[in-house]
């Protein structure tokens, strides 16, 4: 969702958030494909443009779509992985991994799989699905970088020779389980938690949100659109990320500059 600057402009940024930014111990943050939509990377769920929209997750993103047809679905992540390296991380990205630098401790929870965030240069980045940047042998569980696409599709593993699949989560598998452990210990011991670019309708990350406010965090939402996770929200920014999130971080720390861009 692309957002004219004026309106985006107009929003405005509570000095009660700013001030709880600034004093905040740890600050945690939770992602979805909305703050890497302004680097031009589709969501999901968005009535047009949404991957939802075009395409069928169980044709493509399951095991049993896999199992079915490899070729189809390597091919269509290896052609979101192309998409993805011909972005660049947005100010939203960049805000985050300056607001990183600044707070005494930082949590970095992410749903996407684009991998901008590290880009960005966030360090402490949990990745509760993976990622489209590393592949999975099925045979060994090896993890790789490497890999030519080439005739073969999909390409074979380096080390057995078995079948790669993209290191991503599917529907109906389990999260990794130290990503989820992580996330989930982190929540708990925010005292501010922001979610940034999420429709909050995919568990467990949906509810990672009311965990932090139970343990007593203040809750932010920063999203053009009301989510179910709105209604519990302390502060709610209904703007683009890579609009709010600039603002919110020069607010708190003048010292830095928003990129330009
Ligand atoms: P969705 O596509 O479900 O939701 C994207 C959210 O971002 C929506 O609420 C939009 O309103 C919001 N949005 C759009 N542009 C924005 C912007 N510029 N700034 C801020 N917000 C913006 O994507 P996710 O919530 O990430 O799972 O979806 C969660 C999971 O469902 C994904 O990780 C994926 C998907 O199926 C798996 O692949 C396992």
């Amino acid at each position: 969702m692309m957002m004219s600057e004026s309106l985006a402009d107009r929003i405005t940024i509570p000095e009660a958030l700013v001030e709880t930014l600034r004093r905040a111990e740890h600050v945690v943050v939770l992602t979805g494909a909305g703050i890497s939509a302004e680097s031009g990377v589709p969501t999901f769920r968005e009535a047009q443009t949404g991957l939802w929209a075009q395409y069928d997750p169980a044709e493509l993103a399951t095991e049993e779509a896999f199992a079915r047809d490899p070729r189809r679905v390597w091919e269509w992540y290896a052609w979101r992985r192309q998409l993805i390296n011909k972005a660049a991380p947005n100010a939203g990205h960049l805000a985050l991994a300056a607001m990183e630098a600044r707070v005494p401790r930082f949590s970095l929870i992410t749903q996407n799989i684009d991998e901008l965030h590290q880009r960005a240069g966030c360090h402490e980045t949990i990745e509760l699905h993976g990622s489209i940047g590393r592949s999975r042998c099925v045979r060994c569980d090896e993890i790789t970088r490497h890999w030519t696409e080439g005739e073969e599709a999909p390409p074979r593993c380096p080390r057995c020779g078995g079948m790669l699949r993209p290191d991503v989560v599917w529907f109906g598998e389990a999260l990794p389980f130290d990503a989820l452990a992580k996330a989930v210990a982190a929540t708990h011991d925010a005292d501010l938690f922001f979610s940034v670019g999420t429709s909050s309708v995919v568990y467990p990350a949906a509810a990672l949100p009311l965990e932090a406010i139970e343990y007593g965090a203040t809750a932010v939402e920063i999203n053009p659109e009301e989510t179910p996770a709105t209604v519990m929200m302390d502060f709610v920014l209904p703007g683009a990320a890579g609009q709010i999130l600039p603002r919110l971080v020069a607010a708190a720390w003048p010292d830095w500059t928003a990129p330009a861009g």
